[in-house]
């Protein structure tokens, strides 16, 4: 399917539990609260969760385990079974596109001795997995990877009693993904689990694992502590905050076609996922932050935003960090900014769902947008409308999403080829965005 975006009105409106479509519920609290609920004793009730291509995945294998769960409007109810949560499977475990679920299952399963054959699509056996098979071979972990340390994964049975090995691992990538592998692995170990990273990546796990009763502890700002849990984990009742990842598109979208005013209501703020704000803030956007009353441990806000004159900004250090998710998103940002942009110390944007470096410069010639590639990041050389034209998604719902934002202010139409991998992340995107004024219209 394709999605022909043409420019033409300002970005208006407000999103709250009000409106006809909102802002989706964040994708990797999504992740955290359906697998953790599974480890819990009881039924756990997680409203506002995101129903998307990359959580389907993970209830599918959820389901393939054992799992006993039912998502009724945007609710999902999980029967959790404590550690014993899962059965051994007969089939390989799909985990389709979704890099998350398959790191944080293999630390789950991990934990809890079962074998399993993990797999997925052709893109997600292209992602890196030596980053986990590594530290958990070193926990004691009789798993492997294929021969490009990527996927399928194979686990082999462990005895339930051999506890998995205490120590300190030293992560080489700042991964979220990673972290929560070894914490979730942790709680089959025989005590003390330290895991440093090399810059603090989000904290979902920690807070969400804490509010089920778990030990976790922060060392330092780069380094956590976990005790494996000596009773049961406490069951989840929350609802889940609209994913800021998701609001990205449309904070973009309003900075920068002219005359747009935006309310986006009951956001995710986690400070490890806000880093785009900050960047924008600096490049003279103007966003207003209401901050709200957390909710289970978790920041959240209401965001007023307005189309603005925008400068080009760099990014670096642990800015990249906290806005993994949102370089293309940036980019189209940055385009449209006077000046310069320039990004670096961001090589791990080579490891998503496509080479969010040569593939995002790549979409962005197509526009006539002037950059220059390095290994660990970009320039962008802003200032020149977006010219139209036809962009094939590349598997990648991120950079898709965004090449629709650049739509909303290009001098002729953009269409995005096999632009459908956008519901594995923000189903009614085309649709939200039409109910604000855009126009973006879906062709077979
Ligand atoms: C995620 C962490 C990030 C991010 C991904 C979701 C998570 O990946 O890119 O979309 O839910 O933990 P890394 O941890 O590999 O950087």
């Amino acid at each position: 399917m394709n999605l022909i975006v043409r420019s033409g009105k300002p970005i208006k409106g407000t999103l709250n539990a009000d409106s006809l479509y909102a802002i989706p519920g964040d994708k990797s609290l999504s992740h955290r609260a359906a697998l953790f609920a599974a480890l819990a004793t009881g039924e756990s009730r997680i409203g506002n969760f995101l129903d998307s291509g990359v959580t389907h995945a993970l209830l599918q294998a959820l389901r393939q385990l054992g799992v006993t769960w039912e998502l009724k409007e945007k609710v999902l109810f999980v029967q959790g079974k404590g550690m014993d949560a899962f059965r051994p499977s007969e089939q390989v475990i799909n985990c389709g596109n979704s890099a998350t679920t398959m790191r944080l299952l293999a630390g789950a399963l991990s934990a809890s001795g079962i074998p399993a054959i993990l797999d997925g699509s052709a893109g997600l056996r292209k992602r890196p997995m030596d980053r986990i098979v590594k530290p958990l071979q070193a926990m004691g972990v009789p798993i492997s990877a294929s021969e490009k340390l990527c996927a399928p994964l194979f686990l082999l049975a462990r005895d339930k009693n051999q506890k998995l090995q205490t120590g300190t691992y030293v992560l080489e990538q700042a991964s979220a993904q990673v972290k929560t592998c070894l914490l979730l692995a942790g709680l089959g170990a025989d005590g003390e689990v330290v895991i440093h990273e090399p810059a603090a990546s989000r904290d979902h796990s920690e807070r969400m694992l804490r509010s089920m009763g778990v030990d976790v502890r922060q060392i330092d700002p780069l380094t956590i502590a976990l005790t494996p849990p000596s009773g049961q984990l406490k069951p989840l009742q929350m609802d889940l905050p609209g994913d800021f990842s998701a609001a990205a598109f449309l904070i973009v979208a309003a900075l920068i076609t002219p005359g747009s005013d935006l309310r986006i209501c009951d956001v995710g703020l986690n400070p490890g996922r806000t880093g785009l704000l900050d960047v924008l803030l600096r490049m003279g956007a103007q966003i207003e932050i209401h901050q709200k009353a957390d909710q289970v441990g978790e920041p959240i806000g209401d965001l007023h935003v307005r189309y603005s004159y925008l400068h080009g900004s760099n990014v670096s250090g642990d800015l990249v960090v906290r806005m993994i998710d949102e370089f293309p998103v940036f980019a189209i940002a940055a385009a449209h900014s006077a000046g310069l942009s320039r990004v670096c110390g961001a090589q791990e944007l080579r490891y998503k769902e496509s080479d969010r470096i040569s593939t995002l410069l790549q979409q962005l010639s197509l526009l006539g947008v002037q950059t220059q590639e390095s290994s660990d990041g970009f320039s962008i050389f802003g200032g020149k409308d977006f010219q139209g034209g036809n962009i094939h998604s590349q598997g990648d719902h991120r950079l898709a999403m965004s090449m629709a934002v650049a739509g909303l202010t290009s001098r002729s139409p953009i269409q995005i080829q096999q632009a459908e991998i956008i519901n594995e992340s923000f189903p009614n995107f085309s649709y939200l965005f039409n109910s604000l004024g855009a126009d973006m219209e879906w062709q077979a």
